[in-house]
């Protein structure tokens, strides 16, 4: 007992390895909800508009199932069940199985599997998986960021003008003042345009991938941020809160960006509202 307590403090995977896994249990989750999106699901409400439906539950047990087979001993925090599990590993994967469900209910195909990965408390890989594109986005630490295979890099975008901005809303909107509307209005009168996805990973992915400059948003959960995280940085992007401290996905308070407008995204977050 003691013994296998010690091991699992001194465990080591090959990145490559993990990475593997990590891809993997993404695919498998991503073709289980479009199965799901093709067959039907169940809706529940959680709040009245935060919904799950049992594809959510599907996928996630899917990659958590997936990922324990390979690494018995890692954790896991998981949306749909919430808690970080107990053990002695520096592994802890970090798991949203289906970020952007409100589209997924309506039928709206902008919806994926997010994987992330801490050791030792710092984010180390990510994997993002957009089943209904076919997108796998996929980070290392030190390793660069891919989309399918192929190297990503954030935009060279140097003014809000010429920015293409995206940002989204937590579900307690109605009930609480720090509802992200002043910063959407905001935004909406400094950026060429401004978008609304529905999805927090795939807009960090987008980041990533140079489609958006800049994105922000309040209120987030570390299962939005964790993977979506290592893909932007390793895509050249930068990360902060709202302060303009390095990231915490712990932190519930996101920007990201191509780094050069960084600062005018800062400047505008920390004006008064109109
Ligand atoms: C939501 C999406 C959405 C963001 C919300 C998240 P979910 O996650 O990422 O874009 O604006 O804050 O809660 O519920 O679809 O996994
Ligand atoms: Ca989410
Ligand atoms: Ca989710």
């Amino acid at each position: 007992m003691v013994q296998s307590s010690v091991l699992n403090l001194h465990e080591s995977v090959p990145r490559e390895t993990l990475l593997e896994v990590a891809i993997s249990a993404s695919r498998k989750a991503g073709t289980l909800l479009l199965k799901y999106a093709e067959t039907g699901f169940r809706i529940e409400y959680k709040a009245p508009i935060n919904l799950v439906t049992d594809a959510d539950r599907a996928a996630e047990q899917c990659v958590i199932d997936h990922i324990r087979t390979s690494f018995p001993t890692h954790r896991f925090l998981a949306e749909e069940r919430g808690h970080v599990e107990e053990g002695q590993s520096p592994y802890l994967w970090i798991i949203d199985p289906l970020d952007g469900t409100t589209n997924f209910a309506h039928g709206y195909p902008v919806y994926c599997v997010s994987i992330g990965l801490e050791y030792e408390g710092r984010c180390v890989l990510g994997v993002v998986f957009d089943p209904s594109r076919n997108e796998l986005f996929t980070a290392m630490e030190h390793q660069g960021a891919q989309l399918n295979g192929r190297s990503l890099h954030v935009s060279k975008a140097v003014t809000l003008d010429s920015s293409l901005l995206v940002t989204g809303f937590a579900y307690d909107i109605r009930e609480t003042p720090r509802n992200n509307l002043d910063h959407f209005v905001k935004f909406a009168l400094k950026a060429q345009g401004l978008r609304r996805t529905g999805s927090a990973a795939l807009d960090l992915c987008y980041v990533a991938a140079g489609r958006f400059d800049g994105f922000w948003e309040v209120r987030l959960n570390p299962w939005d941020m964790a993977a979506g995280a290592v893909i932007v940085r390793e895509a050249g992007g930068r990360l902060t809160d709202f302060n303009g401290k390095d990231l915490s996905i712990y932190g519930q308070e996101l920007v990201a960006s191509n780094g050069q407008i960084h600062e005018a995204m800062l400047a505008v977050l920390a004006q008064e509202a109109p």
